[in-house]
């Protein structure tokens, strides 16, 4: 955010501090008791993204928290443990980061540092911990793309895997990302696909219920948010689950969006209705709005940004069957979309790179605090 912004957001912050305290909007228009208390709501220093989520009952989550951060910049774990309610680990419970070897077939194949650290530091500041992901067609070890394994053998690679983990973290994990993507590439890439065929997925399922029966199970997918033929994929394949007598608990819609293509709030609704409809949970999962999409002033940008930000919050809260929002980092300055687009100028999160609050992380309170107050 550059010295302009920082000045606007400062005013922006004053101005309501003086209107939570007086009752008159910057105008000098009078608010109502309801309106005077959503605006110290949001704009109370001490009334934090967190304690508000709580308020509601909607967990507020931290995901794709990234490993060198997390032990390298003091600020960035005081930010997640303030502001969220969960955590989500980025990288450290990939396959390939959690289990990079082959060689003993025991435990000794696993590194568990970085998922213990987070795990550890997510409980100390009382935050769940959503498990990211037992099964996904990238970041796998070499040992699993390369290997010469056949249908049996990749079964109890992938059994062995998810228990091994899933039982590891039994009771501390309250959800786990079962299956990260399945629809979205051809199955043909990735070796426990080509091997096992479609089965990897309700056999996934199978033994993370059974490795820790109360954690919730979660099938997540890219781009199926709105009501399209991706989603309607996503429908049948968890509707052909649930009639198997699968145990899944819901469908994380990761929500990677942009101010280019923003998502259809009526149509995420009605996505959300039809899966609640069969009994399961939505929760949007890895949350970010790319602002680098269009041209027009930063200051035009943020606001657009706020208001999808604003808007998927209060789709989320209004559709009971929706019970958590996660953003995918918590900081531009980290946010894997600067790597991946190759924009250091992209700005998705609700914190800028010096972790001040933009305009989204006040929409979202707002949108809290109206629901809370209403
Ligand atoms: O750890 C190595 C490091 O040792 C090495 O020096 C460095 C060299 O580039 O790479 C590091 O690994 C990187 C890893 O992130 C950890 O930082 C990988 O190259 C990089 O590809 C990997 O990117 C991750 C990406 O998934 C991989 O596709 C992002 O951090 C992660 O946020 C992102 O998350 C995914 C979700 O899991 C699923 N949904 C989409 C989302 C965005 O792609």
């Amino acid at each position: 955010m550059d010295r302009r912004q920082f000045l606007l957001s400062s005013v922006g912050a004053l101005v309501s501090a003086v209107t939570a305290k007086t009752g008159l909007d910057w105008r000098g228009k009078r608010l109502s008791a309801q309106e005077t208390r959503i605006e110290e709501m949001v704009r109370g220093p001490s009334i934090t993204l967190r304690s508000l989520a709580d308020k509601v009952g909607i967990d507020i989550g931290a995901g794709g928290i990234n490993t060198v951060p997390f032990y390298k910049d003091p600020d960035y774990k005081k930010i997640i443990a303030r502001e969220f309610t969960s955590l989500t680990p980025g990288n450290a419970m990939k396959f390939g980061v959690i289990h990079p070897r082959n060689n003993y077939g025991d435990e000794r194949d696993y590194n568990f540092e970085h998922a213990d650290a987070m795990l550890e530091f997510a409980e100390a500041s009382k935050m769940k911990v959503r498990g990211h992901t037992l099964v996904w067609h990238m970041q796998n070890p070499r040992w699993l793309d390369q290997g010469n394994f056949d249908r049996r053998e990749l079964i109890q690679v992938m059994e062995d895997h998810i228990r091994t983990i899933v039982s590891r973290y039994k009771d501390r994990v309250f959800a786990w990302d079962v299956v990260n993507e399945p629809l979205t590439i051809n199955h043909e890439s990735i070796p426990i696909f080509q091997g096992i065929g479609p089965e990897y997925i309700p056999l996934a399922f199978r033994f993370a219920h059974e490795a820790d029966p109360s954690a919730l199970l979660f099938y997540n997918e890219t781009q199926a948010h709105n009501l399209d033929e991706k989603s309607n994929m996503v429908y049948e394949q968890v509707c052909n689950l649930l009639d198997e007598g699968v145990t899944i608990h819901g469908v994380g819609m990761q929500m990677h969006v942009s101010l280019r293509y923003p998502p259809n709030l009526v149509q995420v609704a009605k996505n959300m209705r039809r899966l609640g409809n069969l009994g399961l949970k939505v929760h949007v999962t890895e949350m970010d709005v790319k602002t680098e999409t269009i041209d027009s002033s930063t200051e035009d940008k943020l606001e657009k940004q706020a208001k999808i930000y604003g808007d998927i919050t209060k789709v989320c809260l209004d559709e009971e069957v929706c019970t958590s929002i996660a953003t995918w980092g918590v900081t531009d300055r980290y946010s894997w979309l600067k790597e991946f687009t190759k924009n250091p100028e992209e700005k998705p999160l609700l914190f800028d790179a010096d972790y001040r609050a933009k305009p989204s992380y006040y929409a979202v309170k707002r949108k809290i605090a109206e629901s809370y107050t209403s």
